[in-house]
């Protein structure tokens, strides 16, 4: 038999990292280097499993999938839908849940009834375009920011955002609610195609061990 290849893994930065991380733990798939803050390093090995990891920007992660350079990622359902890449969405982590929800003052939510051209800041502007444009039918102006959306309609940039909302507590602070919901995220197992046929027994497994961790 032919020597096992190295499968190769792309990990959100942030949030969901020490979350996936503890995950791979549970079900028997360490890497010591990668939980050193100080590393400068970019690829971590696991020799005995033939696994190596890095970790990557959210948006990137499915990029990395889809050319092959990652067999594997862990990333959250916003940023698949808003990447459209071609890869496989094979599990659901069910951790990492929030939703993406239209928010704003709660004054705004009068403008969401009918068909005012209003704008829209997020950082999802596919998102966004295909909620209203496809779901509302109501044409908007779509402004692409970066982070700290909710600033957008305190300064007047825009009378509502499409974001995420996990605890609330970043709109309670700035006096905006929730006016729609838009879908529920979480993280989820993406895999490359080939690889999935290519290396589908390892796959499998891997993918079964970790649906069997996170459903009970
Ligand atoms: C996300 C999101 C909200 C916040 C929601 O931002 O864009 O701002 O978290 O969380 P909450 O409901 O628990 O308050 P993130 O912290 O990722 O940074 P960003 O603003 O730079 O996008």
């Amino acid at each position: 038999m032919s020597e096992e290849r190295y499968l190769t893994f792309a990990l959100c930065k942030g949030r969901l990292a020490k979350q996936t991380l503890e995950l791979f733990e549970k079900v028997g798939i360490t890497c010591e280097e990668i939980n050193d803050p100080k590393t400068r390093k970019l690829i971590f090995v696991n020799d005995e499993l033939k696994f190596r990891f890095f970790l990557a920007k959210g948006p990137d992660v499915p990029t990395y999938v889809e050319y092959g350079a990652a067999d594997i990622g862990i990333v959250g359902k916003d940023v698949i839908m808003e990447e459209h890449r071609k890869i496989y969405e094979a599990l659901d982590l069910g951790f990492g849940k929030c939703r993406m929800c239209v928010c704003g003052p709660a004054s705004a939510g009068e403008l969401l009834k009918g068909q005012e051209r209003i704008r829209v800041a997020t950082k999802y502007p596919d998102i966004a375009k295909e909620y209203f444009y496809d779901q509302k039918n109501q044409t908007v102006e779509i402004i692409k920011l970066n982070g700290s959306i909710e600033l957008a309609p305190i300064v007047g940039l825009s009378e509502v955002i499409v974001d995420i909302v996990e605890t609330g507590s970043t709109l309670r602070e700035n006096g905006l609610v929730v006016l729609e919901e838009v879908c529920p995220l979480s993280a989820r197992v993406v895999v490359n195609p080939v690889s999935m046929r290519m290396e589908n027994e390892r796959i499998t497994k891997l993918l079964q061990e970790l649906s069997a961790c996170v459903n009970g």
